[in-house]
């Protein structure tokens, strides 16, 4: 030390200074890691440097949970396997997280994200297993649901199963799911789980478009402009405590508020309809779950202003199940009992036009309304579920059995097909004069 350091040390001012710089260089490095997971440090860092960096950069490293913490196997983990003297496992599953995330992990083990693999029977399986072609399940189905692991040798997974961070992946272990998929390894960031583009990995695209429909709505756009003011990194994140300018995906559907401090990990618990069926039914107990939804919603809004939300919300599904829903669904079964279609999916093309006019089109329009983005209700929605229904599966339906659409087109919703009334005609022509002078 230089002399002149060493007498400055005297002067009470600078000294005090420099002991608490010291003393904070201490606390940082009073967090201690095992010495088995120094040994994994002490390779790792250079066999997968950046790995390292993103584990050092969380909250589990300024905690002393080192990479043995959670890779150390748990006895009777059928995937674990000796690696340089340690039994460790590859697949850290909620299993692991469990022994420290209690309530976390049984909150997921209960929602239907965990169950997300059990696609086997739907639809859209026989669409991706056969009718498009087995090889490709393993990279899109399971890459958003989740695989079933398979062990392929010490510390080796069978490539048609793994790498997977599908929702309800069935690990070795039997336990369901992968945490990493929203948290992110190896920063398992709650930041990265709050924001909705971690939820638009999956829930998007042309059959269930929540993150385009977020993005369109008034909610997304707030927040696309203020992300900077979501308070994102803060540990405890309760809507109009810690952040008020908007609500995420993660607000509305797992987040805490005041009322309900606790975020949920179960999903479910605050839907009051399923939009994914041919025709919408209610959950099982969804008074009580759209309670808990509106218990988010009124941190921001009036009564008035939610109740008569949910009436617009009530009134598209109850449309969309009356005058599209069951008609076509009772066409079908009519077509089905007459012997006019096999019981083979997706060999002919009315069961194409049906089917996508409720699992893509017909979804659209439900979830749009259920998200406030009023693109996905009109021109996504319901302007491509009447054109597919009345300029193709109700002409392909007639065809196949001459009569069975007669019920539907009874319906007063159908009488515009046979004529706009003189007036209406006369309407029409005044309206475009004005606007457009044609
Ligand atoms: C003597 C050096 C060394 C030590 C000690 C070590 N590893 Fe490794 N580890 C490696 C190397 C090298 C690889 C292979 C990297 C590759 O394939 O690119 C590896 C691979 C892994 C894999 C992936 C295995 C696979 O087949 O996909 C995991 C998980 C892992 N190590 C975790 C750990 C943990 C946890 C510890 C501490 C308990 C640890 N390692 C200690 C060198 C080491
Ligand atoms: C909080 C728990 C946790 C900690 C701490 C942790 N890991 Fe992991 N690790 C995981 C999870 C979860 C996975 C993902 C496995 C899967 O689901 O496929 C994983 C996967 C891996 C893999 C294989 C994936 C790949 O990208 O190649 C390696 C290698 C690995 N970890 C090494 C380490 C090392 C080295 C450390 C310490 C610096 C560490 N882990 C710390 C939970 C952890
Ligand atoms: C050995 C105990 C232990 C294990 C195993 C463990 N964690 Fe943690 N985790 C902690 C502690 C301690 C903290 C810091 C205190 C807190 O926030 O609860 C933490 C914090 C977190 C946080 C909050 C991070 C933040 O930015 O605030 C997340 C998310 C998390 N863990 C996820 C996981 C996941 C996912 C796994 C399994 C892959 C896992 N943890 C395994 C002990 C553990
Ligand atoms: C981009 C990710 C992704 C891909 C790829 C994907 N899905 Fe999905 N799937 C989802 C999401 C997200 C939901 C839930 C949507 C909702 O609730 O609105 C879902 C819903 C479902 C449902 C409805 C479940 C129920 O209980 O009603 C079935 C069945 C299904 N998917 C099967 C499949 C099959 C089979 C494939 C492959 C041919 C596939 N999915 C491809 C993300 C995906
Ligand atoms: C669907 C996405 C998603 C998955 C999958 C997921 N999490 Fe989370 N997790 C979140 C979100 C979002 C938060 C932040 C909630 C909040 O504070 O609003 C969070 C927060 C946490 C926290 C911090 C809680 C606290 O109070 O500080 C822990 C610990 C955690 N998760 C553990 C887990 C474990 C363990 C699993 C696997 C069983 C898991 N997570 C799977 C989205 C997810
Ligand atoms: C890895 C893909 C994936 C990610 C990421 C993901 N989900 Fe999901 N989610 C699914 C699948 C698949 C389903 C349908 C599961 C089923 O019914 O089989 C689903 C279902 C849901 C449901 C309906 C639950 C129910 O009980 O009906 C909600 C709500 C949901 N997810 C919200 C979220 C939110 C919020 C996030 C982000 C924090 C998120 N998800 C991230 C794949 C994902
Ligand atoms: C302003 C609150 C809000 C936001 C933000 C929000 N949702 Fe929703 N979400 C809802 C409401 C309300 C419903 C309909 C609930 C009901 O049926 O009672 C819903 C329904 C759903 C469903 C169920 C669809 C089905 O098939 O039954 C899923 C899945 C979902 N949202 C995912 C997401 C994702 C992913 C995001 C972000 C990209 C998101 N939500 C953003 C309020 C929100
Ligand atoms: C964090 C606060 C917050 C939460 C929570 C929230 N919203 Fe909003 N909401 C807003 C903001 C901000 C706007 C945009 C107001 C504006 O036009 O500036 C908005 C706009 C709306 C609109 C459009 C209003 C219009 O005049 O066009 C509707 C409808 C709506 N929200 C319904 C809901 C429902 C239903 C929920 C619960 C499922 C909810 N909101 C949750 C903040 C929130």
């Amino acid at each position: 030390m230089h002399r002149w350091m060493r007498a400055m040390l005297w002067t009470p001012l600078l000294g005090g200074a420099m002991l608490i710089m010291a003393q904070q260089n201490a606390i940082a490095q009073t967090v201690k890691i095992s010495t088995e997971g120094q040994a994994c440090l002490d390779c790792h860092t250079t066999s997968t440097p950046v790995l390292v960096k993103e584990w050092q950069a969380s909250e589990h490293a300024k905690q002393g949970i080192d990479c043995f913490s959670c890779h150390q196997a748990n006895t009777g983990d059928p995937a674990a396997f000796d690696h340089y003297g340690q039994k460790i496992a590859v697949i850290v599953t909620p299993k692991y997280c469990g022994k420290c995330h209690a309530s976390e992990t049984d909150q997921y083990e209960h929602s239907r994200h965990a169950k997300a693999a059990q696609f086997i029977g739907s639809l859209d399986n026989v669409l991706g297993e056969m009718v498009e072609g087995a090889p490709v399940v393993q990279s899109e189905c399971k890459q958003c649901h989740g695989s079933v692991v398979e062990i392929a040798g010490e510390g080796k997974f069978k490539s048609t199963t793994w790498p997977n961070s599908g929702a309800g992946r069935v690990n070795p272990d039997g336990s369901l799911g992968s945490c990493a998929t929203c948290h992110g390894r190896h920063s398992f960031s709650v930041a990265q789980a709050r924001q909705p583009e971690t939820c638009g990995k999956c829930h998007m695209g042309p059959d269930h478009p929540q993150i385009e429909i977020y993005n369109e709505s008034m909610h997304g756009v707030i927040y696309n402009a203020n992300v900077d003011k979501m308070n994102l990194e803060s540990k405890s994140w309760i809507v109009g405590k810690d952040y008020t300018k908007a609500p995420t995906c993660v607000t509305c559907h797992m987040g805490g508020t005041p009322g309900h401090p606790e975020p949920t990990h179960d999903t479910g618990t605050r839907l009051s309809w399923t939009l994914r069926p041919a025709v919408s039914i209610h959950q099982e107990n969804w008074e009580a779950k759209r309670a808990t939804m509106k218990d988010v919603c009124l941190n921001c809004h009036a009564t008035g202003l939610v109740e008569n939300f949910y009436q617009q919300y009530d009134d598209t599904v109850n449309f969309y199940n009356s005058k599209y829903g069951e008609p076509s669904t009772a066409i079908m079964k009519k077509l089905a009992e007459n012997h006019k279609i096999t019981p083979t999916p997706f060999d002919s093309e009315i069961k194409w036009d049906y089917f996508e006019l409720w699992h893509h089109e017909g979804r659209r329009a439900r979830m749009g309304t259920a998200m406030m983005g009023p693109d996905f209700t009109q021109w996504h929605g319901f302007y491509e579920v009447a054109k597919n229904y009345y300029m193709r599966f109700l002409p392909e339906a007639e065809k196949l059995m001459p009569g069975v659409t007669k019920d539907a087109m009874q319906s007063p919703d159908n009488q515009w097909i046979k004529g706009l009334t003189k007036e209406q005609i006369e309407q029409q022509l005044e309206y475009y004069k004005k606007r457009y002078n044609q």
